[in-house]
Parts: structure tokens; sequence; C-alpha cells
């Protein structure tokens, strides 16, 4: 197994994975789409074994467009933000779930986080993707507030993260 940098050549494995990483709400992603996040500095990264991509995550540095629009737990959570960066997409195709490669590429993405100097990771997780939090919370990840109407009206986020 190894976990590399993607790069542009990369577009197409990564809307591959997208769409069959079993993620049961609409969520199609074009090439158009990795690209703009990969001009804008987010980093990829990508999962091979077996000769064949099979999940991707990406870091940003933007933990949220409008932070106001953010209800915390705790409001001095606020301040961590600025040593912080955010998971944006995590997909493991869905043939190979439960064989510990979303793991893989958490840790590897937490330890370029940390190389970077930063000291916490947040993310954010629609309430109904209870897959995905019972993974988060296999990880230590801990709710830290939630972002309302966050995916279209009524449809709400559930923010979570941890110190590193
Ligand atoms: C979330 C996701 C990345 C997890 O990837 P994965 O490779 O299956 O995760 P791992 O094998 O590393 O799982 C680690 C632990 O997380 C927990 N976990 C993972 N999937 C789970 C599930 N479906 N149900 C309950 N717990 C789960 C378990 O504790 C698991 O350990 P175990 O298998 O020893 O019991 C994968 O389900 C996925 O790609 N889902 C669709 C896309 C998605 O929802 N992305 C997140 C968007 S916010």
């Amino acid at each position: 197994m190894i976990i590399r940098k993607a790069t542009k050549s990369n577009l197409e494995n990564l809307v591959y994975l997208n769409s069959v990483d079993g993620y049961p709400w609409e969520c199609e992603m074009y090439k158009y789409d990795f690209k703009r996040f990969m001009e804008r500095g987010d980093t990829f990264l990508i999962l091979e074994n077996g000769g064949a991509a099979q999940g991707y995550i990406s870091i940003t540095n933007k933990i949220t467009k409008d932070s106001s629009k953010l209800i915390l737990l705790d409001k001095s959570e606020l301040a961590n933000f600025e040593n912080a960066q955010k998971i944006h997409l995590l997909s493991v195709r869905k043939t190979e779930h439960r064989n510990g490669y979303g793991t893989a590429l958490m840790e590897k993405a937490i330890d370029n986080i940390k190389e970077a100097g930063k000291s916490h990771v947040y993310l954010f997780v629609p309430p109904e993707n209870t897959k995905a939090i019972s993974f988060y919370s296999s990880l230590d990840f801990q709710v830290k507030g939630i972002y309302p109407n966050k995916y279209t009206a009524g449809k709400h986020a559930l923010f979570i993260g941890k110190k590193l």
C-alpha cells in the first residue's frame, strides 16, 4: 500500500473514486471541481494498493467560509482555527470499506497537518452519515458544533475535530 500526493494527472482517478465510494447522497464531482480545489492549494493524497487507486483524502487551509454561522459548543474553539487545517474530502472505494484504508489516509493527512506546524484538525459531516461519524469517532474526533443549513436549507452539518 502506498499513499502519495495526487496531482492534476490523477483527476480521473479522483472522479472515479468519488463515484464508487457508496456515499448515498447526491454528491457528483467532476474533474473541474478537483482541479479547482488543487489550484486553490488543497493537498490531495491518494492511496494505491494492488495496482489500483483505492481512496483519497484532501486537506485545506480554510476551516469555514463564515465562522459567524458556526454554532460552537465552546466559543474558545475559534482561537484554534488559525492553527488548524480541515479535512475537506475523504473517499474509499465501497468494495474496500473496513480494510483500514480510511484510517491510513487520515493518519497520513494528520502527519501532513502536523508537518505544516498545525495543532488542530476539523471537518464537517452530515449528521445522517452515521458510517462516517462512527469512523471519525474511532479516530477520537469529537463534536465541536453545528453549522446550520450548510449543505442546503434545512441540511445542517456537524462540525467535528480534535487536537493533534
Ligand atoms: C468513511 C470512510 C472513508 C471510512 O473508510 P474505511 O476505509 O472503510 O475505514 P476503516 O476501515 O479505516 O475503518 C476504521 C474504523 O472506523 C469505524 N467504521 C468505519 N466504517 C464504519 C461503518 N460503516 N460502520 C461502523 N463503523 C465504521 C470502525 O470502528 C472501523 O474499525 P473496524 O473496521 O476495525 O471496526 C468510508 O466509509 C467512505 O468512503 N464512505 C463514503 C464517503 C464518505 O462518507 N466520506 C466522508 C464524508 S464526510
